[in-house]
């Protein structure tokens, strides 16, 4: 059975920010079903919850060298629906509240870089692939190569390091390159780790991993691009043979509205009328007019501009001026939560601003809004437009990354399609595809239609996990 860890700073359950963790949460399980014997490491911090922290025994205390200097780790471990989960404890890097955006991260991860690599003999788990995610774990096959391969439990042991967002680097003074990694001044130039006159774990795992893969088929060919490389277009052109795009997928036992116990009332595509139960309950729930007619639009982000929100910003009043609805969940930039905060005040019926993290929430609006509003300005996959669809909430987005995709614009002779795309990213562009989308709204039948085929395409992981393995299987023949 081929054997694969998986490196991540974030996992649900146990903890999360982001895409992030959804994804290290969810393809696992799939992967084991199809016979991997995958497991996942990650860092134990503080915030994960009392409930699996609890659970957690410690199996292994072990010494990693940072630098100069010696740090004690604990091993712990936790089987969760039948993946086991290893945990990297260190009392300095990980027991404080939060994950990350310390002044001390590049020490943190660069810990639990080298942690990782220290802890495989221990735990008697010798992976055939170490697969990496994001800049936190992007210094593992980096190390693997300058400090592990004269051994002979680690000689053979295979890298596929997965960008779910370029634009998170993980760039520091180089000083960390001796302090932290014990590495040379010969690894500091750009076929090594060096970027901009910095250490960059992102560029040392892009230059050293065997294979490279992103989230979207789409994002891989972008970010070959200068206007969407962020600077390190020309390494991945360098490195396109061994850079390919497996879409994400989304837990479909766990985004399921036929069964979902956090929404009013379950519904599929076949009981569309039990799904505006969950609309009318919404309006009243938030306050807002209870009216079927109304177009209720969702937004569930983080409020920052990438996210599209410098658009929204400026169009927002002509928005509710089409009679429309606005419910917001999330937080981010004070000026985004104030822009929403007065909105509400001012539109107490049209309105809902709900500055806060809520799965409960979230999970309400895919089922009870009607539109789905997503115009991020990059979006390497992007999971809660394939949550809305599942649960028969259309998205409206910008066509980038992932978003162009996974929705397939309305075609207005067909009544085909999944959502509505807008291609230039411009504040006019979006009004007009919201209006257009209000007044498709106002035909039932055509918008039931929408709805059916956007609950009826397939966002779970069966394919994307085929994929996984596939390549799993060719790096290991390799
Ligand atoms: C990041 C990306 C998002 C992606 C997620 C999981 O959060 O911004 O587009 O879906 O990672 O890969």
């Amino acid at each position: 059975m081929m054997k694969v860890l998986f490196t991540a700073a974030e996992a649900v359950p146990f903890i999360k920010t982001g895409g992030l963790g959804d994804v290290i949460g969810s393809l696992p399980k799939e992967l084991s079903r199809n016979d991997i014997d995958v497991r996942v490491i990650m860092p134990r911090y503080r915030d994960i919850a009392p409930e699996y922290l609890d659970k957690m025994v410690v199996t292994h205390r072990i010494i990693v060298p940072v630098g100069w200097r010696q740090q004690v780790c604990d091993i712990s471990c936790l089987e969760y629906e039948g993946v086991t989960f290893y945990f990297i404890g260190n009392e300095y890097c990980f027991d404080r509240p939060g994950l990350y955006g310390f002044p001390d991260d590049s020490e943190r991860f660069a810990f639990f870089c080298r942690a990782v690599l220290e802890a495989l003999p221990h735990i008697e788990f010798r992976p055939d692939i170490l697969h990496c995610h994001d800049w936190h774990s992007g210094m593992i096959s980096v190390l693997l190569e300058a400090h592990y391969r004269e051994n002979p439990f680690y000689s053979g042991i295979k890298t596929i390091f997965t960008i779910h967002n370029l634009a998170y680097q993980g760039n520091f003074p180089k000083e960390i390159l001796g302090d932290l990694f014990n590495l040379g001044w010969e690894f500091f130039n750009p076929e090594g780790v060096e970027f901009s006159g910095q250490v960059s774990f992102m560029k040392g795992a892009l230059n050293f991993s065997d294979y490279i893969t992103t989230v979207s088929g789409n994002y891989a060919e972008e970010i070959l691009q200068p206007d969407r490389g962020q600077n390190m277009d020309g390494l991945l052109r360098s490195r396109r043979k061994h850079l390919i795009g497996i879409r994400n997928g989304i837990d479909y036992s766990e985004y399921n509205p036929a069964k979902d116990s956090l929404i009013y009332t379950r519904f599929d595509a076949r009981s569309l009328r039990r799904r505006r139960e969950n609309k009318l309950k919404l309006q009243e729930t938030l306050g807002l007019w209870i009216s079927e007619d109304i177009p209720v639009i969702g937004l569930v982000a983080r409020l920052v501009h990438s996210k599209g929100f410098d658009l929204i910003s400026q169009v927002l009043e002509e928005i509710l001026a089409l009679n429309t609805q606005i419910v917001l969940l999330g937080q981010g930039e004070e000026g985004y939560q104030k822009l929403f905060e007065d909105a509400a005040a001012k539109y107490p019926d049209r309105v809902s601003a709900n500055i806060t993290f809520s799965n409960e929430l979230a999970r309400q609006i895919y089922a009870g809004a009607d539109i789905f509003l997503m115009p991020s300005q990059y979006e390497p996959c992007g999971l809660s437009q394939l949550n809305a669809m599942r649960y028969g909430c259309i998205p409206l987005v910008f066509a980038t990354g992932g978003l162009k995709e996974t929705v397939e614009p309305f075609n207005y002779q067909t009544g085909e399609g999944t959502g509505f795309v807008f291609s230039e990213y411009e504040a006019e562009q979006l009004l007009f595809t919201v209006k257009m989308a209000t007044e498709v709204y106002r035909n039932k039948k055509a918008w039931n239609k929408l709805i059916r085929s956007a609950m009826k395409s397939d966002f779970s992981w069966r394919q994307s996990s085929q994929q996984y393995k596939a390549l799993y299987g060719e790096l290991i023949n390799k």
